[in-house]
């Protein structure tokens, strides 16, 4: 035992000593005047909207906190919104640690009006669990997820002014945190968030190599930091010892010794000042003993002779407190020092009289990392393992809650020598992490339980979480190395056949979803050669579900239908309501393409089945099926917004953006193109912050179709090109944008040789394999082939067309124009109905349906072709499509009947406006927008939320190409007033 521990508490007081060495702290910031004002440019660029990712980074104890905080207290006097998070130094740091610690202060109630954070609660709730306490949350793509969620929240929080992040020691951070400041470092430059990161950059981790990289490629500004002149460390002097007559011999000493770090300068002011050898007498410092130069080289000596002075009680509590990390739970360390409370908080008192602690906030800090380190140097071996034991008996005895306990338990448990128990905590912290989509820490905890570990079997349980964390990021490579790791360990415990066909299983999803058929099928071979040897009926179940993906995937329905009853009934009966509501997922996909009423009723049950085990994540899966069965039944969006609230509570952000895509085709279809638009906007939105660029490319064939129908040709091709920039030949992107946008372009042009070749392009592109996907464009195809008197086309009757109402509308007023040809007159009304009952909900396409088939339905007499055309002439003027809406009126005449004259709707719009596809809302919004009113102003007076006013403006700005407001009131003027 180190001898030295025993000196302090026999030491006589000395009378002189009254000024503490806590004293000897720089009360002033010493010199950084460049560094100082390159930050408060910064922070001023930030107000002006400039945010971006500052690096303050240097050696240990060069000033980096002090600077950082200094400025944090400049801002915060400004009125600016500064938030202050710490990474801690672990084996593996526990996922967004820093960034949780700098929202722990902020609370969803407290926020003003701002970006809108609508749909990120849940992922926010990973940070902060004052943000979704409880919820459960989906895996998502995460650090870029949760970037995008801390950028609307700190944007949000920045209101008039900036939002100031503070990261402190980004060099401990977790990958995640690393990767969410990666992200705001590209984000946040055009918004009023700016986060400084202080980075001890002479250490060899992850985060400085990442820091590095950021730099080289100019996302980051580094500020590096460098020694104090040799003026400077003079002037940190007579500031610390509040004089200017400091003795020379001191001066000298600290000009040697200190390297001009200002660490150094305090800790070598406080060394003296503990020694007896600067004294403070009369008010002037006096040099009463030799002085030896000790820091840096004897740096650990200071603090030892300090720990020294605490005693041997206070020896082990402060050896407890560093082994529980720089910010430690002083209960913790107390009950594991064997101290009393009362004896405990006297030693922390004088151990922060003595510098080696700071109080911050409510909490004791180290004053330094480095006197942590020294600290935990200054412990032998056997007394460092002893202590560490003690110190992981009492978090474990304290655990509870969020898990980031985990990750210093393993820390604890691998001092202690307990590679198992550290295996264990890393395990359980690795699944934690998995839960929360932190899946580079999860990856992380698990490889070093994995390697960690002697037992075969912690081992395995390991290399399972990893191989699914792997799958879980979509990583088909590393899930393959994994899943072969972990067989090996299996093989090497023995394992039984089922658990060692669950390992193939996961390889063979994780190759589904990578759309690697042939390697999925060998692994599912392999499965359920397993499964059946094992006798294994729950693990064929999930085979077979997974097994029906595959078929559905590659357009084999049938096969897929029988799979997925099949996996159906196994799970059920092996009482697997997971698998179960897998398979009732692609058994109800299945049956969308035959019968939507028994797709219902499978979806139903998966609802009840996910209910039932407390399923969330299934429940809305489920629920997202009985949305798109209505949505194929009646194009009503009823059950699709309800998933979407769910989908948003979970956090699920990729799900709503798919949502928000069905949803629009819903309200498209029922001709409520405004919203439509909106929800597009969303998709695409969001889908381009994700990276899912098939989802976007979608997004915007819907645009382009919507702008199809409203005549905006220009509009729907640039869509177009877009989608294709995307999608590239993608056959249903293709197909989509022939068949449902440039057609119905076509046909809103009264171009009906140039639709039916749109028509036939789009039926070519999808080919026959897509028996799951609603053929619009076969059926659109059909009427028009009827009405020239063609045969049907009996491939556009099958699939997923018929079970669809917009098809299968089409498909019946088909059917009416060829039986009226027949002469069976009465079946062609019948069918006519059908048709108008399908398109109930959608009255641009019932009236297309109608002009359409007016003049056959006049020539065979079935159908009300007066009445329809007046309706349609009507509809079509109120909805600005002149040239449909001047062919039914040209039909009425034609036929005798009186013609209406356009209503006053349509000609109220300017024409400037209408050309450009100006609706009559947004022509009212502009008219205000002329008068001077701001966004606010204008949504109370058309009683509209602001957000649908911009939303509105949004749209205006981009139909009519203007770029700013100014441009945008020209335009207004220029219209003139909207009449009426
Ligand atoms: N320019 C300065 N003027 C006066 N005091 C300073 C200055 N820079 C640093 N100090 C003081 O020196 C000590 C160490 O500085 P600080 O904690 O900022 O170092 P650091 O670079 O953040 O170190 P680490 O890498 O260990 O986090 C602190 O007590 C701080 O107040
Ligand atoms: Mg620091």
């Amino acid at each position: 035992m180190n001898p030295e521990h025993h000196r302090g508490g026999s030491r006589p007081a000395r009378a002189t000593d009254t000024w503490t060495v806590a004293h000897v702290l720089c009360p002033t910031l010493v010199g950084r005047d460049r560094e100082m004002a390159e930050l408060r440019a910064r922070v001023a660029a930030g107000v002006r909207g400039e945010g971006g990712l500052v690096l303050v980074s240097g050696p240990a104890g060069v000033g980096k906190s002090r600077l950082v905080l200094e400025l944090a207290g400049e801002a915060r006097a400004r009125g600016l919104t500064v938030l202050v998070g710490r990474a801690t130094s672990s084996e593996v740091p526990a996922p967004y640690r820093p960034l949780s610690d700098a929202l722990r202060p902020i609370s969803p109630s407290s926020l003003p009006e701002g970006p809108d954070l609508h749909g990120f609660e849940g992922v926010l709730g990973r940070l902060a669990p004052q943000w979704g306490a409880g919820r459960v949350t989906a895996p998502e793509p995460s650090p870029v997820v949760i970037g995008e969620a801390l950028l609307r929240l700190l944007h949000t929080l920045a209101g008039p002014t900036a939002c100031l992040l503070m990261i402190e020691d980004l060099q401990w951070a977790d990958p995640e945190t690393v990767a969410v400041v990666e992200y705001l470092a590209d984000h946040a430059t055009r918004l009023p968030v700016l986060c400084v990161a202080s980075l001890r950059d002479d250490a060899d981790v992850r985060a400085v190599h990442d820091a590095t990289r950021l730099e080289a490629r100019r996302a980051a500004e580094v500020i590096r930091l460098g020694p104090l002149t040799v003026t400077d460390v003079a002037a940190m002097t007579r500031a610390c010892l509040a004089t200017d007559a400091v003795p020379a011999e001191v001066e000298g000493l600290l000009r040697d010794s200190a390297e001009g770090v200002p660490f150094f300068v305090e800790e070598l002011l406080a060394a003296l000042v503990t020694d007896g050898a600067l004294t403070r007498i009369d008010g002037a410092w006096t040099s009463t003993g030799p002085l030896r130069p000790r820091v840096p080289p004897s740096f650990i000596q200071s603090v030892r002779d300090r720990l020294g002075e605490t005693g041997p009680d206070g020896r082990r509590l402060l050896g407890c407190a560093a082994l529980l990390g720089r910010q430690f739970d002083w209960r913790l360390a107390c009950g594991a020092a064997g101290l009393t409370p009362t004896a405990a908080h006297d030693l922390l008192t004088r151990a922060v009289a003595l510098q080696l602690l700071a109080v911050q906030q409510t909490a004791f800090t180290f004053r330094h990392a480095l006197t942590l380190e020294a600290i935990l140097e200054e412990l032998l071996p056997s007394e460092r393992a002893t202590l560490a034991t003690r110190c992981l008996e009492e978090v474990e005895s304290a655990a509870g809650g969020a898990g980031d306990w985990r990750h210093l338990a393993a820390d604890l448990a691998e001092i202690s020598g307990d590679a198992n128990r550290a295996a264990a905590h890393l395990i359980a912290a690795g699944g934690g992490a998995l839960r929360r989509g932190a899946l580079a820490t999860a990856r992380a905890a698990l490889t070093r339980a994995a390697s960690l570990s002697t037992d075969a079997e912690v081992r395995a349980g390991a290399a399972e979480l990893l191989a699914e964390t792997t799958a879980s990021s979509g990583d088909l490579a590393a899930t393959r190395d994994a899943v072969s790791k972990l067989l090996a360990t299996l093989a090497e415990l023995d394992a039984p056949a089922g658990r060692r066909g669950q390992a193939h299983l996961l390889l063979a999803r994780s190759a589904v979803a990578a759309a690697q058929f042939d390697l999925a099928s060998e692994e599912m071979a392999e499965a359920r050669r397993l499964a059946a040897s094992a006798g294994d009926a729950a693990l064929a179940a999930r085979l077979s579900a997974v097994a029906a993906q595959v078929a559905i995937g590659e357009g084999r329905l049938g096969e897929a239908e029988a799979l997925a009853s099949r996996a159906a009934e196994s799970a059920d009966a092996t009482g697997q309501p997971e698998a179960l509501c897998e398979a009732l997922e692609v058994a109800g996909r299945c049956a969308r393409t035959r019968d939507l009423d028994q797709a219902e009723a499978i979806g139903r049950r998966a609802v009840s089945v996910a209910a039932d085990h407390g399923l969330t994540l299934w429940r809305m899966r489920s629920t997202y099926q009985l949305g798109v069965v209505d949505l194929f039944r009646s194009g009503a969006v009823e059950v699709l917004e309800r998933t979407r609230e769910d989908a948003v509570r979970l956090g699920a952000v990729a799900t709503v953006a798919h949502l928000d895509l069905e949803i629009s085709a819903g309200l498209e279809f029922q001709g409520r193109w405004e919203e439509a638009r909106e929800r597009l906007q969303n998709c695409i939105e969001t889908s381009e912050v994700l990276g899912l660029r098939t989802l976007e490319a979608t997004a915007r064939v819907f645009v382009a179709i919507v702008e199809a129908a409203s005549g905006a040709r220009r509009r729907m091709e640039a869509a177009i090109s877009r989608a294709i920039a995307l999608a590239g030949k993608d056959p249903e992107v293709v197909g989509a944008l022939w068949g449902d946008a440039r057609a119905i372009a076509s046909l809103a042009d009264e171009d009906r040789a140039r639709a039916r070749r749109d028509l036939q392009t789009a039926v070519d592109a999808y080919g026959t394999r897509r028996a799951a996907i609603p053929h619009l464009a076969a059926a659109l195809l059909d009427v028009l082939v009827a009405i020239d008197g063609g045969e049907p086309d009996p491939s556009a009757r099958s699939g997923a067309t018929t079970t669809m109402c917009q098809p299968s509308g089409y498909l019946a007023f088909a059917d009416a124009v060829r039986l009226g040809r027949a002469g069976r007159v009465v079946e062609a009304r019948a069918a006519a109905r059908s048709g108008d009952v399908q398109l109930g909900r959608a009255p641009w396409y019932r009236h297309l349906m109608h002009r359409l088939c007016a003049e056959a339905a006049g020539a065979d007499g079935w159908g009300d072709p007066i009445i329809w055309l007046a309706e349609a002439a009507r509809f079509y003027d109120s909805r600005g499509n002149e040239r449909l809406a001047a062919a039914c009126r040209g039909l009425l005449r034609k036929s005798g009947a009186p013609v209406a004259r356009p209503t006053r709707r349509t000609r109220r719009l300017p024409a400037l406006l209408r050309d450009a596809g100006v609706t009559g809302r947004e022509a009212e919004v502009l008219a205000l927008v002329g008068e001077g009113l701001s966004n606010p102003e204008i949504a109370e007076r058309l009683f509209l939320s602001v957000r649908t006013v911009e939303h509105h403006i949004g749209w205006l700005r981009r139909k009519l190409g203007v770029e700013s407001r100014a441009q945008m009131v020209a335009r207004a003027v220029a219209a003139g007033p909207p009449a009426e």
